[in-house]
This record gives structure tokens, C-alpha cells and sequence, in this order.
């Protein structure tokens, strides 16, 4: 040690030397934020798939949720007559996404029979960073969010990095009635700091479409407790059922909603990168709500001009 450039005192009166700055710069070990840190190593599951791929076996990945991967294609000269729009050599963006894009994204849910405004739409880069901008608008640290499980393993990760902790509850399955939400559990236990409940509709990996009468009892739990639903309706088009639950933007619903969807799944597109969330509701918390996200917004600026201007002839051609 190179000497105490000037001392202090203990509690208990003892001189301790103070250390020079040199050497506080030569102690200190940089760390890294809690919220990185992942435990790496492959759970059973995967070690197994490693094993059976080293062999050489065929394994068919029903996890698999990349459309690109999954032999879907979109035309790609539909791809090319989006991409050489004119207006791409201007830079005016704006914090919810270019309008013609939020339009298209309307189209999109006209065509489904849900009127949808295009100022209550917000282009992201992707569903999680939609998830990512919900939670800071939402959450401080230390505050809760609600999940469903079973569910989409990535929204856990995704509220812990915005330093909230992930709360969960459950859908139960149950025979001839399907994937229901265990109301039970929500109404006996106490989530002091819950500022949000989020929904997976239709639900990965379940592939389940939240009943008529789960739906009511999930906004009134949360209108209840002030609290915002976020529902994720990525997988909404791929239906099996004879007629499709309707999204939630059907009906206005009593408590302030965001539901996430993109061109990752709609369009099996993943890889343009335009995802977005439509904000629903009662109107004053809407206003609130949108008066916060459009600064939030407008400091990342994230989507990229190319696929917005792109985005009416794609959603135009989708089907
Ligand atoms: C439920 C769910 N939400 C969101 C996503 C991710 O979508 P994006 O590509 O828009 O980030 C996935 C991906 O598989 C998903 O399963």
C-alpha cells in the first residue's frame, strides 16, 4: 500500500488510514448489473438435444416458432415492391411510427372486423422491445409483474431487466373445458406492488385462446386493482378452432390495455422487424398513458424507415 494520504477514525476511535485514489482504482473490481446475470449452463432438455443431434438423429422441434425456419416463405417480390418505396430518403419519424404504417397496422385489424385508431398504435422493433417499453412505462424497480404459467419463457427475462420482479399465476387445464385461469389462486393471494398482468392469447406453448369468461374476469381483476392487462396476441391468426376467440381490441375494455402484435408471426416475417402494441381502455388513462410513451418513444426512434414505408403493400398482400 503506498501510504494513507489522510486518516480517519473508527467507531471505537481507531486510526484507519485513508487509501490514496491510485489505490481505490487498483481494489476496485468492476461488476456487472445483477440483472445479467444467467446461469449458462444447458438444462437437461437441452443436453439431450445436443446428444441426439451429435448421433445425427431426426429431431423434429415442435418448440420451433421461427416461420423462417418452419418452411414458411413470404413472395419475395412482394418484399422487393415494399422495400424501393420512394419516400425512404426522407428521415421524419415520429415516436408512435410513420403514419402510413400505423394505418397498414389498421388494415390489418379492419380486415379481422376490429375498427382499431391508428394514434392509439406503437411500431416497435420487435414484441419484446414492445414488452420493454410497457414495463418502464408501467413499473418502477422493485415492482411487480404479473405472468401466466405455463407460458412464454422470455417475458420473465424481459421484466427483470427492467429491474421488476415477475409475479406469477396459472392456467390450469382442465378436462372438456381446456386451459382456464386459476381464479382461486388470484383472488386469495395478495400482490402488493402489481402493476400489470400479462396474457399470452393465444397462448405459447399451450396454444390456447383465453376463454370468453377468463377474459372478463382478468379486466375486472385488474380494473379492480388498478392495474394494466398486457396481452400478446403474436399467434392470434394461427387458429385451429372453427370460429377464432376475438382479440381484445374487439371491445373497449374497462381497464388499460395493451395488446402486442407484428409481422413476425402475422406475416412470418420475423426478420423485417416491425412489431407494435394498440393502447385501450378508459380514455383518461389512455391520454396518461400515451402523453408518457410518446417521450419514451421518441428516445429510441427504434423501427426502421425501410419496413414502415414497406408496411401497407405488405400487409395489403399478406393473405
Ligand atoms: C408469445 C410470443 N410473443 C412474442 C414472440 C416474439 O415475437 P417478435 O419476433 O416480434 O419479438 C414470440 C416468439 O416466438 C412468442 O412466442
Amino acid at each position: 500500500m503506498n501510504g494513507a494520504a489522510c486518516e480517519g477514525k473508527n467507531d471505537s476511535g481507531t486510526v484507519i488510514p485513508r487509501p490514496t485514489k491510485d489505490f481505490v482504482y487498483f481494489m476496485r473490481k468492476l461488476s456487472f448489473s445483477d440483472r445479467v446475470f444467467f446461469d449458462t449452463e444447458p438444462n437437461s432438455l437441452s443436453r439431450f438435444l445436443e446428444r441426439l443431434r451429435r448421433e445425427n438423429r431426426e429431431v423434429l422441434d415442435l418448440t420451433e416458432s421461427n416461420p423462417a425456419k418452419a418452411g414458411f416463405r413470404f413472395s419475395l417480390d412482394t418484399l422487393r415492391e415494399g422495400m424501393l418505396q420512394d419516400p425512404v430518403t426522407d428521415y421524419a419519424p415520429h415516436p408512435r411510427g410513420l403514419p402510413e404504417a400505423r394505418e397498414a397496422i389498421t388494415a390489418y385489424y379492419r380486415d379481422r372486423g376490429v375498427r382499431v385508431d391508428p394514434d392509439a398504435v406503437y411500431c416497435t422493433s420487435g414484441t419484446s422491445e414492445a414488452y420493454a417499453m410497457l414495463f418502464k412505462l408501467l413499473g418502477d424497480p422493485g415492482d411487480e409483474i404479473l405472468v401466466p404459467v405455463p407460458s412464454y419463457p422470455l417475458i420473465e427475462y424481459l421484466v427483470s431487466f427492467e429491474s421488476l420482479h415477475c409475479g406469477q399465476f396459472y392456467l390450469r387445464y382442465q378436462r372438456g373445458s381446456g386451459w382456464r385461469v386459476d381464479r382461486d389462486f388470484l383472488d386469495t393471494t395478495c400482490f402488493e406492488r402489481a402493476k400489470a398482468l400479462v396474457v399470452v392469447h393465444p397462448n405459447n406453448p399451450t396454444g390456447s385462446y383465453l376463454s370468453a369468461d377468463d377474459r372478463r374476469y382478468l379486466i375486472d381483476f385488474c380494473a379492480q386493482r388498478g392495474m394494466a392487462l398486457i396481452v400478446d396476441e403474436v399467434f392470434h391468426d394461427y387458429c385451429f378452432l372453427e370460429t377464432r376467440p376475438s382479440s381484445f381490441l374487439a371491445e373497449e375494455p374497462g381497464c388499460l390495455t395493451f395488446v402486442l402484435n407484428g409481422f413476425s408471426k402475422t406475416l412470418c416475417l420475423p426478420q423485417v422487424k416491425l412489431s407494435w402494441y394498440v393502447i385501450a381502455g378508459p380514455s383518461d388513462l389512455k391520454r396518461e398513458a400515451q402523453s408518457r410513451l410518446d417521450i419514451l418513444h421518441d428516445y429510441y426512434l427504434s423501427v426502421n424507415t425501410l419496413i414502415q414505408v414497406a408496411a401497407p403493400i405488405l400487409v395489403g398482400k399478406r393473405k
